[in-house]
């Protein structure tokens, strides 16, 4: 069984989003998937009320409890679990962060996160656990230029030892029309733009935690470069 923490200090930046179409998009490449909701807010058990479909697996999280639910889950024969962390629980984020493979530190491109980020990347570190950033509420191209916030994201985060996500995702409408009708964006609109930014974040993922021999990795170059053009597969 793999783990995933979705993880950030900041409330808004888009943890639940982030686990909910990681748990989605795992679950239609035929993964057993369990969502653990830490947060009291319950915003995954809140989407999963209106969902059909059998996977993902979404409980409610009890504090001190993740690690017997996590031992739990892999004995049931879950491939996957992904714990939807709460904004401000050191003592939870931590346990959730030693139980992973890969920690996803969720950043929205504005000061305040990027000023937040360092408290996570060093709780991270501690626990010795990989954490990768995954950039969340991206503002979208103008006349095709990119915003400079993302820039500027990417700038501030190179300063820091963990690698940024290839994919980005985008402030798109179609992340919280899903919401409603208890599916992920992909499975709603499966043309759009979200779409495509889901399936691509779900396979670089997908290759991260479990690598295939031999097989070439999904990894778009990014420059972080202040002058030359900017590279994040990030659509539209
Ligand atoms: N990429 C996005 N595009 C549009 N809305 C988003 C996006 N990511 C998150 N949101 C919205 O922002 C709000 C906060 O996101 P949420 O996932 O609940 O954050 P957290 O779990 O970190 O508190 C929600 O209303 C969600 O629908
Ligand atoms: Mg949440």
């Amino acid at each position: 069984m793999k783990t995933i923490a979705v993880l950030s200090r900041k409330g808004g930046a888009g943890k639940s989003t982030l686990a909910v179409h990681m748990a989605t998009a795992a679950a239609a490449a035929g993964k057993r998937v369990m969502l653990v909701d830490m947060d009291p807010q319950r915003s995954s058990l809140d989407w999963a009320r209106s969902r059909e479909a059998e996977w993902p697996v979404v409980l409610e999280g009890r504090a001190g409890a993740l690690f017997t639910t996590h031992r739990a889950a892999e004995r049931e024969g879950i491939d996957l679990f992904i714990v939807d962390s709460r904004s401000s629980a050191d003592a939870e984020a931590s346990e959730a962060a030693r139980l992973s493979d890969l920690c996803l530190i969720v950043v929205r491109p504005n000061f305040f996160d990027l000023q937040a980020v360092g408290r996570t990347v060093q709780m991270v570190e501690n626990m010795r656990r990989p954490g990768l950033f995954v950039l969340n509420q991206a503002p979208v191209r103008r006349n095709g230029v990119e915003p400079c916030a993302i820039r500027d994201a990417l700038l501030h985060l190179a300063d820091h030892p963990f690698d940024m996500a290839e994919v980005g995702l985008r402030q798109r409408a179609a992340y919280q029309t899903a919401m409603w009708k208890g599916l992920g964006a992909q499975e709603d609109q499966p043309d759009s733009q979200a779409a495509f930014e889901i399936n691509s974040l779900w396979a670089s993922l997908a290759e991260r935690l479990w690598p295939v021999a031999g097989r070439q990795t999904y990894r778009p170059r990014i420059v972080v470069d202040t002058d030359g053009p900017l590279e994040l597969a990030l659509a539209g």
